[in-house]
C-alpha cells in the first residue's frame, strides 16, 4: 500500500473530491490513473492485489502515478464519487466496497456494459445517485500495476444528459477521456448492446476471433440475432433504424479479424462472462414486451451453461 495519492497540491483551498475506483482492470485502471495524474482529486483504488504505483500506457505515452490501494472494504470510508469498473457479473462481489463507500450524497458512475446499470447496482449503494456510463475506449490490464488504454471514438464515455451525467462529465474534465452527455441515452445504450450482442456470443461459442463473423453463414446468423435484439430495443424506446442490424455488421467488418472480444477472452481463460448483461438483457426485455427472441434465447442457454460452469470453484 502507498499513501502517494493526496500529496499533490489542489488548485484551490477547498478539500479535494474523494474518488474511489472499484476494480482496476483495463477500464478502471485507465480511469484511476488518468483521474489521479493531475493531482486534483484524492483517488483511492479498491482492488484485490495491492500495488504502490500504477503505470498507464496511452496514446500520449506511458506515465505512472502513486495510488493508495485498499484490499479490505472494512478499511474504506464514504467518498464523493465511486467509479464502479468491475465486470457486470462481479457487481455483487463489489457490494461490500459499495456499501462502505456510499452515502445518499455519493455519486456512483457505473463504467460497465449492459443496459440495466441502475437496477444492477441500486441494492448496494445506500441510496447514492447512479450514473450509467457507456465505455468507448479499449482497456487492457497488462499486469496488476500496469494498464493500456486506446481511444476508439471521439467520445470515450457517454452518459445521460441529466444532473448526474453532467456532474460526471465535469469530474472527468481534467482527463483526456471525453464525456458525451446525451439526451437520447436509451438509443445509444441499445446501439452499444447491439454491437456486443452478436460478436461476443459468437466468438465465445465458436472459440474463434472476429474473423469468424466473415463466414457467410455466421454473418447471416448475426443479422438475425441483431434483428431480434433491435425489435426489442425499439419496444424499449430506442430509435433504432430498420437497417440497424446491417449497419452494425458493416461496422463490425471494419474491425480487424484478429481481434477477440471480452467474452472470447474470458472463455479462453476459463472465467465466467457477462452473459446476463448482454444476451440475457435482450431476452429479458423481449419477455417484458411479449417479443419472441428464439435465437438470442438459444445463445443465452449455451452461454449460461459455459459461464456458470466456469464460475464454479475449481476442485
Ligand atoms: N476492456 C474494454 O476494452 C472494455 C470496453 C468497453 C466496455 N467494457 C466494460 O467495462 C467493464 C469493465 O471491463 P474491464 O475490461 O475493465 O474488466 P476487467 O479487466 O476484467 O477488470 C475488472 C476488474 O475488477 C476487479 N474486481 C472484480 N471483482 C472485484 C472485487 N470484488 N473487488 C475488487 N476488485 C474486483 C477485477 O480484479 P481481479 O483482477 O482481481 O479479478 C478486475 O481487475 C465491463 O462491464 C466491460 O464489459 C470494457
Amino acid at each position: 500500500m502507498c499513501d502517494g495519492a493526496g500529496m499533490a497540491p489542489s488548485h484551490n483551498d477547498s478539500p479535494r473530491l474523494k474518488v474511489a475506483v472499484v476494480g482496476l482492470g483495463g477500464i478502471g485502471g485507465a480511469a484511476a490513473g488518468l483521474l489521479a495524474r493531475p493531482g486534483l482529486y484524492d483517488v483511492t483504488a479498491c482492488v484485490r492485489q495491492p500495488f504502490d504505483r500504477l503505470y498507464v500506457e496511452g496514446p500520449e505515452g506511458v506515465f505512472d502515478v502513486p495510488l493508495r490501494t485498499f484490499t479490505d472494504p472494512a478499511a474504506v470510508a464514504p467518498v464523493d464519487w465511486v467509479l464502479l469498473c468491475t465486470k457486470t457479473h462481479e457487481t455483487a462481489s463489489a457490494g461490500p466496497w459499495l456499501k462502505r463507500l456510499c452515502t445518499p450524497s455519493t455519486i456512483v458512475a457505473a463504467l460497465q456494459n449492459g443496459i440495466d446499470h441502475a437496477e444492477r447496482i441500486a441494492p448496494y449503494v445506500n441510496g447514492a445517485t447512479i450514473v450509467p456510463v457507456l465505455v468507448y475506449y479499449n482497456g487492457e490490464r497488462l499486469t496488476p500495476d500496469r494498464v493500456r488504454y486506446r481511444p476508439v471514438s471521439a467520445n470515450e464515455l457517454v452518459t445521460p444528459d441529466d444532473a448526474g451525467g453532467r456532474a460526471f462529465a465535469e469530474l472527468m474534465q481534467p482527463t483526456p477521456l471525453h464525456v458525451l452527455t446525451s439526451a437520447d441515452f436509451i438509443t445509444l445504450k441499445w446501439r452499444k448492446l447491439l454491437i456486443n450482442a452478436a460478436a461476443n456470443p459468437i466468438t465465445a461459442l465458436t472459440l474463434q476471433r472476429q474473423a469468424v463473423l466473415r463466414r457467410p453463414d455466421i454473418y447471416a446468423l448475426c443479422l438475425d440475432v441483431l434483428a431480434e435484439a433491435a425489435k426489442v430495443g425499439r419496444a424499449e424506446g430506442a430509435a433504432l433504424a430498420e437497417d440497424e442490424p446491417q449497419r452494425m455488421m458493416t461496422s463490425l467488418m471494419t474491425f480487424s479479424p484478429e481481434l477477440g472480444t471480452s467474452m472470447y477472452f474470458d472463455r479462453l481463460a476459463g472465467k465466467p462472462f457477462e452473459v446476463e448483461a448482454l444476451t440475457g438483457a435482450i431476452v429479458a426485455a423481449g419477455q417484458r414486451h411479449g417479443i419472441a427472441t428464439p435465437l438470442n434465447g438459444v445463445l443465452l442457454t449455451l452461454l449460461r451453461a459455459i459461464s456458470e460452469e466456469n464460475a464454479k470453484p475449481q476442485s
